[in-house]
């Protein structure tokens, strides 16, 4: 099998892990980095050794030599476009979350892979979480008998809240219950969702974002199975980034219940009070272990490129997943449920309110 070049566009948090990452696997011949912020290029590709370093991703996706592009920019406004030039480019497509902004870009791309038979995924990092996988095995594997539940509870701190609203008007459930709404989907396929309800809260965030400080969602499935999707993003800031989730799967024949609060570990110093370290949703590197899911997400990915293995998140599923957020954002808007697929009225709808953006 041999080595290939690769390039990651965006190193910052999570384009920074990904680059982290490759550096050093024996699969990646030579590392590439885009990323527009001047001292953020020189401060990642020093500590990758980067073979290129530019702020010009296009010089990334001309490069022949180049296999396959980690796609990790912000704001979300550039996935698309990125993801678009880098799939028409023949490059395999690692592409953070959310796939796109509209319906229609995200059909777009995953055409584009389709026709061409190129490897494109979505960044939904939590399927590599050990605790996820647990879930899917044992309903996989039958012990959990027929499903008849899924609840996951998430909440995020305001600062990491704030960074994400800060920079463009998607909701909770676009970009945090999106990693939720896809592990459910995933757990229970082949079923798909079909009615869609969803509530929101403005106490907080509203004035200054317009966006819900949580949005809890019920999402009914075609074979009976009730999902239920909370997420909110107001957490005092105990930790940056903290990331607090409960999870419940009721099946016929047995229940799994799963603490992924990250509470387990808690570092009290005089100088920074107590924290909860390792709790962010990416994860992060401790010395000669990778303490969360992003570091084997990236691997995962480098290895179905190199040994031309299939992906864990298609982009048909990111699609769905996408398709149900939005039908959450527009029940939120009128109080109604939705019911799916979206017809052109509501995907009119959307479009003219930008989604809840
Ligand atoms: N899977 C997860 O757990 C997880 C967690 C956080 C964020 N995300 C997703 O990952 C994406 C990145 O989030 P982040 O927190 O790392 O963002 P970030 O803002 O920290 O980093 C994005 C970087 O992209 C750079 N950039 C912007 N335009 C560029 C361009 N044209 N070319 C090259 N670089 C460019 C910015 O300068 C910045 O450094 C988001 O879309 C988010 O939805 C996923």
């Amino acid at each position: 099998m041999k080595a290939i070049e690769v390039g990651v566009i965006g190193t910052g948090w999570c384009g920074g892990i990904r680059a982290e990452t490759l550096k050093d696997h024996p699969l990646v011949a030579r590392l590439h980095i885009a990323e527009t912020n001047a001292e953020r290029l020189a401060e990642v590709a020093a500590s990758t050794g980067a073979a290129t370093a530019t702020a010009d991703y296009q010089e990334l996706i001309a490069n022949p030599a180049i296999e396959a592009l980690y796609v990790c920019a912000t704001p979300e406004t550039t996935h698309y476009t990125i993801a678009r030039e880098a799939l028409l480019a023949g490059k395999h497509v690692f592409l953070e979350k959310p796939i796109a902004l509209e319906l229609w870009e995200a059909d777009e791309l995953v055409e584009l892979a389709r026709r061409n038979n190129i490897k494109f995924t979505i960044g939904y990092s939590q399927r590599f979480n050990p605790k996820f996988a647990f879930a899917k095995k044992k309903l996989a594997d039958g012990t959990l008998g027929e499903p008849v539940s899924v609840l996951v509870s998430r909440h995020i701190t305001r600062n990491l809240g704030k960074k994400i609203s800060g920079r463009i008007k998607l909701s909770p459930a676009a970009m945090e219950a999106t990693h939720d709404l896809d592990f459910a989907f995933w757990l229970l396929e082949p079923a798909k969702p079909v009615r869609v309800y969803a509530q929101g809260a403005n106490r907080v965030m509203h004035a200054t974002t317009g966006l819900p400080d949580c949005q809890f969602i019920t999402v009914t499935m075609d074979n009976g199975v009730v999902v239920m999707i909370g997420a909110g993003w107001i957490l005092p800031p105990a930790y940056p980034n903290f990331s607090h989730t409960w999870i419940e799967i009721v099946g016929s024949e047995g229940a799994l219940m799963i603490d992924d609060s990250h509470k387990d570990v808690a570092l009290s110093t005089l100088s920074g009070g107590t924290v909860f370290p390792m709790s962010t949703m990416p994860g992060e590197q401790v010395d000669h272990v990778y303490a969360g899911a992003m570091g084997p997400e990236t691997i995962h990915f480098l290895e179905a490129v190199a040994r031309d293995r299939p992906v864990m998140v298609t982009p048909e599923s990111a699609r769905a997943v996408m398709e149900v957020y939005l039908a959450a954002d527009l029940s939120t808007e009128t109080g109604e449920p939705v019911t799916l697929p979206l017809g052109n009225e509501q995907r009119v709808k959307l479009a003219a309110a930008g989604g809840m953006r």
